[in-house]
């Protein structure tokens, strides 16, 4: 992770400790030449920031610009709303009332100079799987923790992982005293199950499964 990158990523307000943006880095560098990422989760831009770093080093090696996809309505998870332990009053949209932190990760990625890498897409997770068409050589779900955001995004998105793609899953707590129970329960689970995908990496609450049987678009047992 190039030095000047990396301080934009600790500077970001968000949710991924170095350690995992650092292997999400590096599994991104390894993919990205193969096909565009996704990630749906945006929040600030935190993890967009480590993921974009390596499509930028990918389109400078290649020749071909490289992009990830970042999905989010931009209104915060349960847990991001007023009361809930990850509040942020600042990141509120003061006439309506709403959290909105879709400018604070624009600013984040522009100062970071990484808008021809990272690419958003403002809507319901759910809306924008539907009408999703494209292989992707790395998926990476940080979206909605509860049951059915979960259940929603292993459904709608963990099939279009691409033949030797990897699926990335954050908050996976395999022990229920470390956290909430839907990304380990709902998607890494379920995943596994499948048996599409192989588990090759973990660091802190982040697991790394590969594709390792059918392609892009077979749907998942
Ligand atoms: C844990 S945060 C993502 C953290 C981010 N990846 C980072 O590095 O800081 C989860 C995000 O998912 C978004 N989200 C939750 N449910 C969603 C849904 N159904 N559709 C789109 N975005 C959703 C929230 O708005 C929130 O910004």
């Amino acid at each position: 992770m190039p030095s000047d990158l990396l301080e934009h990523a600790r500077d970001a307000k968000g949710f991924m400790p170095e350690d995992e943006g650092a292997l999400l880095h590096r599994i991104a560098l390894e993919r990205l030449p193969h096909g565009p990422a996704l990630e749906v989760g945006t929040y600030c831009g935190k993890s967009g920031i480590y993921l974009g770093a390596a499509a930028q080093q990918v389109t400078a090696a290649t020749g071909t610009t490289a992009v990830v996809f970042t999905v989010d309505h931009h209104r915060g998870s349960e847990e991001n709303q007023a009361g809930w332990e990850h509040h942020d009053a600042s990141v509120v949209d003061p006439e309506l009332g709403l959290m909105d932190t879709l400018g604070e990760f624009r600013r984040n990625i522009a100062r970071a100079g990484l808008e021809d890498h990272v690419i958003a897409i403002v809507g319901q997770s759910t809306s924008v799987a539907a009408h999703w068409r494209t292989p992707l050589s790395l998926l990476f779900i940080d979206g909605g923790h509860g049951e059915q955001p979960a259940r929603d995004d292993f459904a709608g998105w963990a099939h279009w992982v691409d033949a030797g793609g990897y699926l990335a899953i954050h908050d996976v707590f395999p022990d229920p005293a470390d956290g909430g129970r839907p990304p380990y329960e709902l998607i890494y689970l379920p995943a596994l199950a499948s048996g599409a995908f192989t588990e090759v990496e973990a660091v802190g609450s982040l697991r790394v499964l590969q594709r390792t049987s059918g392609a892009a678009g077979d749907p998942l047992a």
